[in-house]
């Protein structure tokens, strides 16, 4: 098991702690799928969502709260059945605006692994009003349960009144749509060719810029990211900072980090590159690779 469970795992109910205790290999990253949580359920003797409930202290166990040590733990629950966990992470003697919330973070694990729609969030605090506006960017995003301890679950509707969103925008095809934008690249790399199909599949209705950034650990381990816009553009998810989450999801350290690569389309009002820059100097005195490619 790893060592960042040992603690967490005595806080769940004793079931279902020898149930999970052989998942928590060190590849566990927080998914864990359809049959293996019913397998969860089944020993546990409980509701499905009362056993993600008290998963939770698992999920915020992913956290890595460099300032506050305030850990927060999120499970997105996929229509395929799969749950994503999440957690916060916040950049040590860096601005506040680098953090991620452990909701984007479950968000965007479900997402990175192909889910195209989210049908529950069950979170440890409730969530704040940008995780709101982030949650309501998704595919029937008002329509998302939400689940607190000791609360009845609730749709985002209740949390988010009056919501604004991508349809005040035009937007008709909002986060987790199936969509490929296909580019123009030829690399035999085989990091710059996965970054491509990642920035192909990022959401980027409001400028364009498809963008997508993939980090490449010492033993060769590929972490990406997708940029992620939001209607209300500051709630929007960077693709570094996308990276940089599913990275720590893995348990995996900033020293670690050998190579970081950026795509972004040509036709995008704006580039992400300063942004990645200063994200990536942060953690790790390694150059980004910034490659512009162009839609075909
Ligand atoms: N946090 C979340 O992860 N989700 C929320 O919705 C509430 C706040 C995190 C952000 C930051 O890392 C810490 O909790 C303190 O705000
Ligand atoms: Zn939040």
């Amino acid at each position: 098991m790893q060592n960042r469970f040992i603690d967490s795992i005595t806080q769940l109910p004793k079931p279902v702690a020898t149930a999970l205790i052989p998942l928590l290999n060190e590849d566990f990253c927080g998914h864990i799928d359809a049959s293996q949580l019913a397998t969860l359920v089944k020993a546990s003797d409980m509701t499905e969502e009362a056993l993600l409930l008290s998963l939770l202290p698992i999920a915020a166990a992913l956290a890595k709260p460099s300032i506050s040590e305030f850990y927060v733990g999120a499970i997105a629950k996929g229509e395929s059945g799969d749950i994503y966990m999440g957690a916060n992470f916040e950049l040590a003697s860096e601005a506040l605006f680098h953090t991620v919330h452990a909701e984007q973070s479950a968000i965007s694990h479900a997402w990175l692994n192909g889910e195209q729609k989210i049908v529950d969030i069950v979170v440890n605090f409730s969530p704040c009003g940008h995780c709101r506006q982030f949650i309501n960017e998704l595919v029937s995003g008002i329509d998302i349960k939400i689940h607190l301890p000791g609360q009845q679950p609730q749709l985002l509707a209740h949390y988010l009144p009056y919501a604004f969103g991508p349809k005040d925008l035009q937007v008709t095809k909002p986060l987790l749509s199936k969509s490929n934008i296909e580019f123009s690249l030829n690399s035999d790399d085989p990091m710059i060719i996965e970054a491509v199909d990642q920035a192909g599949l990022s959401y980027a209705p409001y400028t364009k810029n498809f963008a997508a950034v993939v980090i490449e650990t010492k033993d060769g381990r590929t972490y990406c990211g997708r940029y992620a816009e939001n209607a209300a553009f500051n709630p929007s998810m960077m693709p570094m900072q996308m990276a940089l989450s599913n990275l720590i999801r893995h348990d995996r350290d900033y020293s670690d980090i050998n190579r970081v690569v950026l795509i972004e389309s040509s036709a995008g009002k704006v580039s992400l590159v300063n942004a990645t820059m200063d994200t990536l100097q942060a953690v790790a005195a390694v150059e980004l690779e910034h490659i512009v490619v162009d839609p075909s």
